[in-house]
């Protein structure tokens, strides 16, 4: 009988011991090094839930991977443990995955609508119709209710912040319920974008997580390559390097993590004993390419064809272009494409945009005169994008196009 493909790698035994589970991103180790501070702040801010009253609102700030969702989670476990006789609600939610006001009404409302007949629908009602319900439930008994809105500012930005001044009108019209908001948000910005009543209602408090130093780093990670493997096979110098590299990189320790877990999987792979300084280099690696695949797939067809255009310019040997010239080649390749072209504004728009990304640089050039122009060049590898811009379906009729740069002046 022929052998399946897994035969190999199941006769092969792995050379160190590795528990996934607890290098995955959602995994939340039963202590916080270096967080303890926020932990016995946001404590005593919502122990008055425990005691029936209305604890204040929260603001959570802080550049992502400080720690907030950690924190928040982590809380809500300490909070459900002290809370054994049920007099408290603690409702956790991301509203990057609920994104819409309506959403948020009808997924707090659901969670105290036993019956399934009588729950909210996901669509169909008005929102306004989906906030009375949700009072009336609630308001049902004594209660008080903490809501935490992770990535609060992603439902901000798509909806406007009606539904925040609405979630923090529920107290007033209610007789019996009580509810507490913990807003969560990487964006510090954010804010400066709300409606001055909602803004002080809602940051009666705040709070800000500082990026984490690479000694700190080094604790996290210490952490968790004590759970996740034996002893020695993360040595020192490497938990050195990875809390090095991730502090420079604005102390994240997602990305510290994550640089673990990817030299990890390498070291699996290539059957070492142990995770090595240059595992990690090659995890950095991958993982910074990762990133850039991840957005270049993610961009609208038209930014797609701007940046091809300065690829196939960079691999004919000219790498910097001005805005006059990206908008030529645009032109061009549209033509080619099938597509519709943009005005040379839009088209400066996106390379903003492209900019901002990191995709591309940009940088302002003055010549003679006064005159001034941008130079554009691109700021992704070349031949991995390429071949990524190769498959998309809208550009099929550029696959293979080149741009060939004129050698004599005529
Ligand atoms: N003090 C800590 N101890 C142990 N692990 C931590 C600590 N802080 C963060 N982590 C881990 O780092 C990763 C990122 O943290 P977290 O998701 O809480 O960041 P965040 O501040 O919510 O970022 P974002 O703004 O991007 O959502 C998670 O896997 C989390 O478990
Ligand atoms: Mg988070």
């Amino acid at each position: 009988m022929e052998e399946s493909v897994f035969q190999p790698y199941l006769r092969s035994h792995p050379t160190f011991r590795m528990d996934r589970e607890i290098l995955r991103p959602s995994y939340i180790p039963g202590k916080l090094p270096h967080r303890q501070h926020q932990i016995d702040q946001l404590a005593q801010v919502l122990v008055p839930a425990l005691r029936h009253q209305q604890p204040s609102n929260v603001l959570i700030f802080g550049k992502t991977g400080t720690g907030k969702t950690a924190v928040v989670k982590y809380i809500e476990q300490e909070f459900k443990k002290a809370d054994a006789s049920g007099t408290a609600d603690f409702l956790y939610m991301n509203c990057e995955l609920v994104d819409t006001a309506y959403g948020v009404l009808q997924s707090v409302g659901n969670r105290f609508i036993e019956n399934l007949d009588q729950r909210i629908p996901f669509t169909g009602l008005s929102t306004d119709r989906v906030y009375s319900m949700l009072v009336e439930k609630l308001d049902e008994k004594k209660r008080v209710v903490i809501i935490a809105l992770d990535e609060i500012d992603k439902i901000v930005y798509k909806s406007g912040d009606d539904f925040l001044y609405q979630i923090l009108k529920i107290n007033d019209d209610t007789k019996n319920a009580k509810v507490s908001i913990i807003g969560i948000s990487n964006d510090l910005k954010f804010t400066e974008s709300l409606d001055p009543r909602v803004r002080s209602r809602l940051s009666d408090e705040k709070m800000v997580f500082p990026p984490y130093n690479a000694d700190e780093l080094k604790d996290i990670l210490e952490q968790r390559t004590k759970l996740a493997f034996d002893n020695g096979v993360a040595s020192d110098s490497v938990i050195s390097l990875i809390a090095a590299l991730a502090a420079q990189e604005h102390g994240d320790a997602r990305r510290a993590l994550d640089l673990l877990r990817v030299a990890a999987e390498l070291a699996d792979r290539s059957g070492s004993s142990t995770i090595t300084e240059q595992h990690v280099q090659t995890a950095r690696n991958k993982i910074d390419l990762d990133t850039v695949v991840e957005a270049v797939k993610s961009l609208p067809t038209q930014s797609k064809v701007i940046l091809l255009g300065l690829l196939l310019n960079e691999e004919a040997g000219n790498p910097k272009l001005t805005t006059g010239e990206v908008y030529t080649t645009y032109c061009n390749l549209c033509g080619r494409a099938g597509l519709p072209r943009l005005t040379g504004r839009r088209v400066t728009d996106l390379i903003s945009e492209l900019d901002m990304l990191g995709l591309v640089h940009a940088r302002v050039k003055s010549f003679g005169r006064g005159g001034r122009t941008k130079e554009i060049e691109a700021s992704v590898p070349a031949m991995d994008v390429l071949r990524i811009l190769e498959r998309d379906e809208f550009l099929a009729g550029l696959k293979g196009y080149r741009i060939r740069l004129q050698t004599t002046l005529d």
